[in-house]
């Protein structure tokens, strides 16, 4: 087809995917070129813009690396990550809501620490202890797998500190849970923290006058085979940032309650010497029917 203007060119190109042999990628890319087409009309984009934008996904491109994942803060930041995981997992409030996966988790890391440990390492924080049960239909899910990671008290992932590398990972673990359904470790009470600035998406969020507050809290990823894998996080009831968190991640569901104890003997029989929290959350797993 010769002579394609600016309202004729979407059919064309939508046609000449007709070929595309998978039914979902042509759908995709289908819907893609739709929409991409009309933001394009719609927002009456010049040329000059349009670069501007090609020369912000190179650079968020180029923040990218093993444990650096800007698109992915693109993504949250535009609520597209929510939005794409609230339509995936659509869950009652008596269910453990799916939330952002966000860009801390480290994927495939053989932690180093399991049921029970002191999973501090070098971060600050007031102690924590996380004794939590996970369920489905009201009954213990036994052997499931548990991981968990969290910034400490400054706000800081052990990914972000200065030579990181899986061997020196802390604040991160994986648990089987036991014949109770149960896990539990020690670890630091969380601090709300600012999402990554220093990159593209610091400038977006700068250049649109966002704040970059998470409210505290602790993430955690449960999987067993039958089961949907629920990625999750328990939020600080009272934080001030529940309400504007910079990635759309609260759920009411997913507000915990990190209980302040006077310095003693803790549940698991530890002599803590300072005023130490307890986190006792129960996750609602959902079996996939079959
Ligand atoms: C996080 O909670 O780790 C996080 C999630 C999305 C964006 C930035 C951080
Ligand atoms: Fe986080």
């Amino acid at each position: 087809m010769k002579d394609i203007n600016d309202l004729t060119i979407t059919a064309e190109v939508v046609k000449r995917l007709a070929n595309t042999p998978d039914p979902r990628l042509r759908e995709i890319l289908e819907t893609l070129v739709t929409h991409l087409h009309q933001f394009a009309r719609d927002a009456r984009l010049t040329e000059r813009e349009w670069l501007a934008g090609i020369e912000y996904l190179t650079k968020t491109g180029q923040q990218c690396d093993a444990v650096r994942q800007e698109f992915i803060l693109l993504s949250d930041t535009l609520g597209l990550s929510q939005l794409v995981v609230s339509q995936n997992h659509r869950r009652g409030r008596q269910r453990s809501e799916q939330t952002v996966l966000g860009p801390f988790f480290v994927d495939g890391l053989q932690p180093r620490f399991s049921q029970g440990d002191d999973i501090r390492g070098p971060a600050v924080g007031d102690p924590l202890y996380i004794s939590a049960t996970v369920r489905s239909d009201g009954e213990p899910v036994v052997g499931a797998r548990v991981e968990i990671w969290q910034a400490d008290a400054e706000g800081r992932y052990d990914v972000q500190s200065e030579g990181w590398s899986p061997e020196k990972s802390y604040l991160r673990a994986a648990f089987t849970t036991d014949a109770q359904g149960r896990f539990s470790c020690w670890t630091v009470l969380p601090k709300s923290y600012p999402i990554p600035m220093d990159g593209p998406v610091g400038d977006m969020m700068r250049a649109t006058r966002r704040s970059p507050m998470r409210p505290a809290h602790v993430h955690f990823a449960i999987e067993k085979l039958g089961f949907d894998r629920l990625v999750t996080h328990v939020y600080v009831e009272g934080d001030e940032f529940l309400e504007s968190d910079a990635v759309f991640g609260v759920r009411s569901s997913c507000i915990g309650r990190y209980e302040k104890h006077a310095p003693g003997t803790a549940a698991d029989g530890r002599l803590i010497g300072t005023p130490y929290y307890t986190l006792l959350p129960t996750f609602e797993i959902e079996r996939i029917p079959s």
